[in-house]
């Protein structure tokens, strides 16, 4: 793992970053110290500074004490951001070739395995089930959403998601998958059928091979160590079937696809060997 130097250090002063991570590893079982240490001490001390704790080693313990700081600060550091319809352009693109290609071509006739990995509270995750019923509408598609933090986990089940998260998504579609309860756009029965949620860590995960025709990993690795991700993209091309598909960010790039197995197919599509 490279350790990129400390900004906020000075000469004779005590690293007490890596200390604060190993504490919050201890606490919650995420591993701080995998992640680009620049932008993440950066966002880290920032918040910490407006506390009234002596350095990060006494935010720590005011993290052991106080569950709903806990709470805050894991809002601040694992970045829940997304949208319904995230990146328009990437769901025509799985609605009109990528899909239809995967039914086409999975093992089990009629049968689509999808993973989204990093799936937050859930709107890619349905995205992908409301696209998928119209491309694919005879097609049995099982969606498996995994996130680091269980808060997303239970939001994710729950399926409901406000008129910002909706803000890009086709009306039409929106209208027929989703209903509007008290201003809230709330999944249907139809693509709840199609979804589930469970807490993992990426930075430890296994999968086992050929498990999927589909994985997306959209904006969740661009906060870690370049090596990490690489590592991760090596294991997410693992759990992909020959022809399988991998899709990444809009502005991600996988950093070595051939030695994944993985060939280039769209900027933010790969397809499996
Ligand atoms: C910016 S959101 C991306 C959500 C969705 N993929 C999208 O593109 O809209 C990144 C998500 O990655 C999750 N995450 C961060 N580190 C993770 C890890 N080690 N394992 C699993 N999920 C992680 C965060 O909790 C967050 O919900």
């Amino acid at each position: 793992m490279s350790a990129t130097p400390t900004p906020a250090l000075g000469r004779g002063v005590a690293d007490d970053y890596e200390p604060f991570c190993r504490a919050f590893r201890r606490l919650c079982g995420i591993d701080l110290l995998q992640y680009k240490r620049g932008q993440m001490e950066r966002r880290i001390r920032s918040f910490v500074a407006t506390r009234d704790v002596d350095g990060l080693l006494g935010y720590a313990a005011l993290l052991k004490a106080d569950q709903a700081e806990l709470e805050r600060f894991l809002d601040r550091v694992t970045i829940n951001v997304s949208q319904l319809w995230r990146n328009p352009e990437q769901w025509e693109v799985l609605e009109q070739t990528i899909l239809p290609d995967l039914a086409r071509t999975a093992a089990s006739p009629h049968r689509l395995r999808c993973w989204s990995a990093g799936s937050s509270y859930g709107a890619e995750a349905y995205t992908l089930a409301a696209v998928a019923r119209r491309a694919l509408p005879r097609t049995q598609v099982a969606i498996l959403g995994t996130d680091i933090d269980a808060r997303m986990v239970r939001r994710a089940r729950a399926g409901v998601f406000t008129l910002d998260d909706a803000r890009d998504a086709p009306t039409a579609t929106l209208a027929s998958h989703f209903s509007m309860v008290d201003g809230a756009w709330h999944a249907g029965d139809e693509l709840k059928r199609l979804v589930t949620f469970e807490q993992g860590d990426l930075l430890q995960v296994q999968p086992p091979r050929a498990a999927y025709d589909l994985v997306l990993c959209r904006n969740t690795v661009i906060y870690f160590n370049e090596d990490v991700r690489d590592a991760l993209h090596g294991r997410l091309a693992h759990s992909l079937r020959s022809g399988g598909r991998l899709v990444v960010g809009a502005t991600e790039r996988v950093a070595a696809p051939a030695a994944h197995g993985l060939e280039p197919e769209l900027p933010f599509v790969y397809r499996k060997s």
